[in-house]
């Protein structure tokens, strides 16, 4: 087998494992939960379970690849050989896989976007539209270009195509390259059009209500909504951590690591809110429900619109969604390709490969499902809606549990510890605290969450 690759530089493998966190979830997902989840009240919650349960979970998944150096089914293999726990392994490769089919359509309509605010297309018949509204008119343009099956379809292929390009360049040439290049334009993007957002006239009334907590809004459904969003925020139980890990140098500091990666994470997400709510309560545009897709899709563009240099503001947004989707993908992407690497001794090309073509026609249903098959149902969901349920409401739950129980309780009883310190070089005196989380508070809560979402 070749030798096993390592991320280049500390730098690197924090831009790429902040590349994998950073995706919608931050910049889009998480705007629209706090919107419909009482504002400042959710962040509070998301911040709590972040820090409280994420981490710990995050430390777990970190451990279980630097201590095998394997991809995610290898991971329990190497260290419980002969046990079913692989079992775990391969659900978050099956969930990973999952995800990756429809996120990378969502990856294709960014790019779609971008491309549509570079070129005039999305900013075109903006006055000749006569009597109907700006929002009817990007709604249209919404429908055209997702709704249609010719265009999205085309430019997911070309997202597929992109990732392909970069995971053939390997762990530090490829993916390592891409997310220290991608990473500091993505944070320049954020603090930019923050200004921007800010500076609007009648913004302080958005920024009150994403900051200021009105305790009262707090529900079991807002909390079970903050531990999901904190969850899926941070890549877990999805096995690209244990992946990632697994080409940490063995003196790369792990709970140093955790915080950086989920504190970078969670500044993406606050920043979205002080775009996001600013921007829609400046145009009085918060009258209307923001729900996911619609609020990116078709509200911004309403802002942009109505700001000078619409096409300006509008390329930068998408540039930003576009650099979030894509090393979002690029990472989910590579729990098959190292695991295909990893168990079959498949040569990175071959892995690739085998990965990423069968999504031409995977990906290409999802993206149907928003066209000419958007009849075709199973379980009454469309294909999209099918995988986006079956992977975000019950496999990544049951793999984070999965991982939690293993850590806590079956595996070697010094693996968490040796390798928060690694092996007694540095001092982790919380590891018991974050042992009890993974114990006990992580599984109870998260199968909480499973059971409350089928209530
Ligand atoms: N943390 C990522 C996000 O917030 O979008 C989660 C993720 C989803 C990673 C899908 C990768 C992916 F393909």
């Amino acid at each position: 087998m070749s030798e096993k690759s390592q991320f280049a530089s500390k730098i690197g493998l924090i831009a790429a494992t902040v590349g994998s966190a950073v995706g919608l979830g931050n910049v889009w997902r998480f705007p629209a939960e706090a919107q419909s989840n009482g504002g400042a009240a959710f962040l509070l919650l998301y911040i709590i379970c972040v820090f409280v349960l994420g981490i710990p979970v995050m430390l777990a998944e970190f451990s279980l690849g630097r201590a095998s150096r394997s991809d995610a089914i290898g991971a329990f293999k190497v260290l419980s050989p002969g046990k079913p726990w692989w079992c775990v392994g391969a659900l978050a490769v099956l969930a990973s896989f999952l995800i990756l089919c429809y996120y990378m359509v969502v990856a294709g309509w960014t790019l779609e976007y971008l491309v549509e605010s570079i070129g005039t297309g999305l900013y075109s018949h903006l006055d000749e539209a006569g009597g109907s509204s700006l929002h009817g008119i990007f709604a249209a343009k919404m429908q055209e270009y997702v709704a249609t099956d010719a265009k999205p379809l085309l430019f997911t292929y070309a997202m597929i195509a992109i990732n392909i390009v970069v995971l053939l360049g390997g762990v530090s040439k490829g993916i390592e390259r891409l997310s220290n290049i991608l990473m500091p334009v993505l944070f320049v993007i954020l603090v930019l059009l923050c200004g921007v957002c800010l500076s609007l006239p009648g913004a302080s009334a958005g920024v009150s209500y994403f900051l200021e907590p009105d305790f009262s809004k707090i529900t079991p459904g807002v909390i079970v909504n903050a531990l999901g969003q904190a969850f899926f925020s941070l890549s877990l139980g999805m096995g690209i951590l244990i992946t990632y890990a697994s080409y940490y140098p063995s003196h790369t500091p792990l709970t140093r690591t955790s915080v950086i990666v989920s504190l970078l994470s969670l500044l993406v997400a606050v920043l979205m809110g002080l775009i996001i709510f600013p921007a829609v309560t400046a145009f009085g545009l918060d009258k209307e429900p923001l729900q996911g897709a619609t609020l990116v899709f078709v509200t911004l563009p309403e802002v942009f619109a109505n700001l000078p240099w619409p096409r300006l503001w509008s390329s930068l947004f998408f540039l930003l969604l576009f650099v979030a989707a894509l090393t979002s993908t690029v990472s989910i992407a590579e729990v098959s390709v190292a695991m295909l690497q990893d168990r079959l001794r498949f040569s990175r090309r071959k892995a690739v490969l085998c990965v990423m073509l069968p999504l031409f026609v995977l990906s290409a249903l999802c993206s149907l499902s928003f066209g000419s098959m958007s009849d075709f149902k199973l379980l009454g969901m469309t294909i999209f809606d099918l995988l986006d349920t079956f992977t975000t409401d019950i496999l990544l739950p049951v793999v984070s549990i999965g991982v939690c129980v293993y850590v806590g309780w079956f595996a070697k009883n010094k693996l968490l510890s040796e390798q928060l310190s690694n092996a007694g070089t540095l001092k982790a005196r919380h590891t018991a605290v974050t042992m009890n989380i993974i114990r006990y508070a992580a599984p109870a809560l998260i199968a909480l969450v499973l059971i409350y979402n089928y209530l």
